[in-house]
């Protein structure tokens, strides 16, 4: 399905059916974190069964305690984990969507809930919940394009597409700390105004920018 509805249709959801995800969609899931995986030297890892991952506390006052199955995000221990693991994850999310799935990322969890495979020198960043929700999710409130913009003069057209769609990303709290800026050179730099996961944030971000310039502009690099 086109990359900009899925944008548009996800939404975090937090309250899921007792019904688990279908074993051909399951493969699908794996498949997809597999290619996820190699690209972006990654341990994601699909969950059937949560368990335990949100039994905290927090989870059971947001919700998240129904989803039926959880994508550990995990990989190899270096400065740009965070960043790489909101890009790949969030294309993962955008697919799981395709598929008619909700999910939900969350960085509040029980990191030892569930059985999960660590290898040497690899850390566990954040978690995505996924199932079939109670409902789609809403769209969240949102600060405006010329709240998270740099540029100087005349903007191309993809650039402000990729503006609109990076607005759509999930990120942690709803805190959208980040600015988009435009370069002489009609370079992008995606920047991290800090807060918690703003790493994992920024990553987002750039998957959903690229999405947008890449769809509505020939002139992104
Ligand atoms: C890095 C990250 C961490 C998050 N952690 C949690 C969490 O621990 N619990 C939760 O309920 N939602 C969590 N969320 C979901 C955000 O609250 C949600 O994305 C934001 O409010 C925007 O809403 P939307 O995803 O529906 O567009 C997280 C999102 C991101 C990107």
């Amino acid at each position: 399905m086109d990359k900009i509805v899925l944008i548009r249709e996800r939404h975090s959801v937090r309250n899921y059916e007792a019904k688990h995800i279908e074993a051909e969609k399951i493969s699908k899931i794996r498949d997809k974190i597999d290619e996820l995986n190699k690209e972006g030297n990654l341990h994601l890892q699909l969950i059937e069964d949560a368990g335990k991952t949100y039994n905290k506390l927090l989870n059971r006052f947001a919700g998240l305690g129904s989803a039926p199955s959880v994508i550990i995000c995990a990989g190899k221990d270096d400065e740009t984990l965070e960043e790489r693991i909101g890009y790949y994850g969030e294309d993962l999310v955008l697919y799981i969507q395709g598929l008619g799935l909700n999910t939900c990322w969350a960085g509040t969890f029980n990191k030892m809930g569930a059985e999960t495979e660590v290898n040497e020198g690899e850390k566990i960043v954040i978690s995505i919940a996924v199932g079939y929700g109670k409902d789609k999710g809403k769209p969240h409130k949102s600060k405006t394009p010329e709240q998270v913009i740099e540029a100087k003069g005349d903007r191309p057209y993809w650039f402000d597409k990729g503006v609109e769609m990076a607005l759509l990303a999930p990120t942690a709290i709803n805190q959208q700390k980040f600015k988009i800026r435009l370069n002489d050179d009609e370079s992008v730099e995606i920047i991290d105004k800090g807060g918690p996961f703003s790493k994992v944030d920024k990553g987002i971000v750039r998957r959903h920018f690229e999405i947008g310039a890449k769809t509505y502009g020939d002139t992104y690099k």
